[in-house]
């Protein structure tokens, strides 16, 4: 008889998990040696650097810069990177594919919560909702009046979704049920097919300048990329209606913040939502703190446990199918 001694697989994880898939991860998998960082902190470049040692997998979270560097660390044995996060940008790419390194993503399955966080910061910026928690805490609250704290409402407006994808769609079939006329979209191709399931309103895919002047909500719902960073400078804030409610749930990168930040000081915007960040964790200094009509959350779209907990079965199914060299149910290129 002929004996196989198969060679233990080395599978790093860079965080705690959310508590079912923890759990999994403690009851371990045949034939792979787990080491994880458990801290609920991102884990240190040097650290990282030095924990991917020897990799077969790495499952990594948005806050972990995935290149080179930490490819070349891991070694030529290293089959699959899988972020337990629908965003990519953190990855380089190129880096992977030259390496033959597969990329795993969580896509579908946050669709939902972050559309939900969508709707929360625009109804949350529309009605100015941090000016009015601010008012009752602070004593403020004086007699009901008929003129005081007067948000706007979605009835019959328009709104413009930068980014007709999955979350973007999922924007737009919450938002009409709020009575929105029409919806005008900017990506990178029309979306005739997708078009069609937004039933009850108007929509059209628009030049970037007529979304920026006509509509009365713009929701970012599109990925950090080459060609959307910094898409949304001072100029583009400033062919808003000075009414814009503007909500960013993508990246932080797709907004010039500074250019967000003066927009914010001319007054020129209504009121704006954020989710995202440049950087993250925003420093509670930072002047975009500092506008009464600006709400920031600090990342949390799709910060539902249910959510996130399919994220990290995804991760966790997308790493071990890569770990044996078969098919990643969610690559990145899908
Ligand atoms: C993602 O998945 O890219 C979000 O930013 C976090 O859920």
């Amino acid at each position: 008889t002929t004996m196989t001694t198969l060679q233990r697989q080395r599978l790093v994880v860079t965080r705690t998990l959310p508590q079912a898939s923890q759990a999994r991860l403690e009851k371990g998998f045949e034939g792979i040696d787990i080491v994880q960082w458990r801290e609920d902190r991102a884990i240190p470049r040097a650290e990282l650097l030095n924990m991917a040692k020897g990799a077969d997998g790495i499952l990594c979270l948005l806050t972990d810069k995935i290149d080179a560097e930490v490819l070349d660390a891991a070694g030529p044995q290293l089959k699959v990177v899988s972020t337990m996060s629908v965003g990519y940008d953190h990855v380089n790419v190129p880096d992977l594919e030259a390496r033959k390194v597969a990329l795993g993503i969580t896509p579908g399955v946050l669709t939902e919560a972050t559309a939900d966080t969508t709707v929360l910061l625009v109804l949350a910026a529309a009605r100015r909702l941090r000016e009015g928690v601010d008012a009752v805490i602070k004593g403020q609250w004086g007699t009901w009046s008929p003129t005081w704290l007067l948000g706007s409402q979605l009835t019959d407006k328009t709104v413009g979704i930068v980014g007709l994808g999955r979350i973007g769609v999922a924007v737009a079939k919450r938002l009409q049920a709020f009575g929105v006329r029409k919806f005008l979209y900017q990506g990178t191709r029309r979306k005739e097919e997708t078009e069609k399931g937004i039933t009850g309103a108007i929509v059209e895919f628009s030049e970037m300048d007529r979304l920026l002047r006509e509509s009365d909500v713009i929701c970012i719902c599109c990925a950090l990329n080459d060609k959307t960073k910094n898409m949304f400078d001072y100029d583009a804030f400033s062919k808003m209606k000075e009414t814009v409610v503007f909500v960013n749930t993508a990246r932080g990168g797709i907004v010039d913040q500074s250019g967000l930040i003066r927009a914010l000081k001319e007054n020129r915007l209504g009121s704006v939502g954020l989710d995202v960040t440049v950087p993250e964790p925003l420093p509670s200094d930072s002047e975009l703190l500092s506008f009464p009509n600006c709400i920031v959350l600090p990342h949390i779209g799709s910060g539902t446990l249910e959510t996130r907990t399919a994220m990290s079965e995804i991760a966790i199914e997308n790493v071990l199918c890569g770990m044996k060299g078969e098919r990643l149910p969610f690559p990145h290129n899908a």
